[in-house]
């Protein structure tokens, strides 16, 4: 991929190469003065100028520093560059839990109850600080060689206690992983990152998040009144129990969900152990 920052200078440290690129930023690879390797993470040329999203930016870079926890990607430096804010991160050497499912279909049980459990630590103590990621999907989920999960891009979070910085026209959050609450825009809260954790744990079992086979807008109707189809359905040889207990986080209504992420994974922790 050609990049005009590739080779270039910003900060401290060196671009090296595209790392991934997102709604809003774009992240490289880079080398830091004393020869280690970060993810740097700009706002996308596209909206470099729009004051709305640096401020957006900055808010993300605030989140990122603020949370931390072993299950969060860790910022090791902030800056601007030409004006543009940047945030350095540890790299993270493995790969997203969407390039994973892209090349594996799916996963065992035991591996996803070790995302879904080091997931939710991770969204735990971003609600302890007042957060709703709000964006909980397989890309913002990366994966280190030992196979320790973080949540990571903080983008579209949304401070509980204060107000958001609205983009006209933007579609909040992927469709694939939206619960009911979020589609009608009502009040978000930690139970929206639980149903987008319970769509995130029902595609790592059976390769395709709850209504993918909707089309369109359809999709958004089919999260607030269809029930999920049953994972068994899809997979044959998932433990009855496990795949009962995948469901739970999908409730439609916000409370009848698992009262914490801590709680789902261990819920299904024991449905892995029980099969
Ligand atoms: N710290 C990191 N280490 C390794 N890869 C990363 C890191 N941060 C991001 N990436 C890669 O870049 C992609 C986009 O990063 P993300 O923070 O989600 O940006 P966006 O806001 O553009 O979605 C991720 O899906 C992942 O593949
Ligand atoms: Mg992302």
């Amino acid at each position: 991929m050609s990049d005009p920052r590739i080779g270039r200078q910003i900060g401290e440290y060196n671009i090296d190469a595209v790392l991934g690129e997102g709604g809003m930023g774009k992240v490289y690879t880079a080398t830091g003065p004393d020869g280690g390797r970060v993810a740097l993470k700009l706002v996308k040329d596209d909206h470099a100028r729009d004051e709305t999203f640096r401020r957006r930016f900055y808010r993300e870079v605030q989140i990122a520093q603020t949370v931390r926890h072993p299950n969060v990607v860790p910022v090791v430096a902030t800056g601007e560059h030409e004006g543009l804010p940047y945030m350095a991160q540890r790299f993270i050497d493995g790969m997203s839990l969407d390039e994973k499912l892209g090349r594996e279909g799916r996963l065992d049980t035991h591996t996803a109850v070790r995302v879904c459990t080091d997931v939710a630590a991770g969204l735990e103590a971003l609600w302890e600080a007042g957060m709703v990621h709000r964006d909980v999907k397989p890309a913002n989920i990366l994966l280190d060689e030992t196979g320790r999960a973080y949540i990571t891009d903080f983008g579209l979070a949304k401070d509980t206690r204060g107000s958001l910085l609205t983009l006209p026209g933007q579609a909040l959050g992927s469709m694939d992983y939206m619960a009911p609450e979020q589609i009608r825009a009502d009040a978000v809260s930690a139970a929206t990152d639980i149903y987008a954790l319970g769509c995130v744990m029902y595609e790592c079992m059976v390769g395709r998040p709850p209504f993918a086979e909707a089309h369109g807008m359809r999709i958004l109707w089919a999260h607030l009144q269809d029930p999920p189809p049953d994972p068994r359905g899809l997979r044959p040889d998932l433990p009855e129990e496990f795949s009962r207990t995948l469901l739970v986080a999908l409730e439609k209504d916000a409370a009848k969900r698992p009262q914490s992420a801590g709680e789902y994974a261990r819920m299904l922790a024991a449905a892995a152990d029980s099969a």
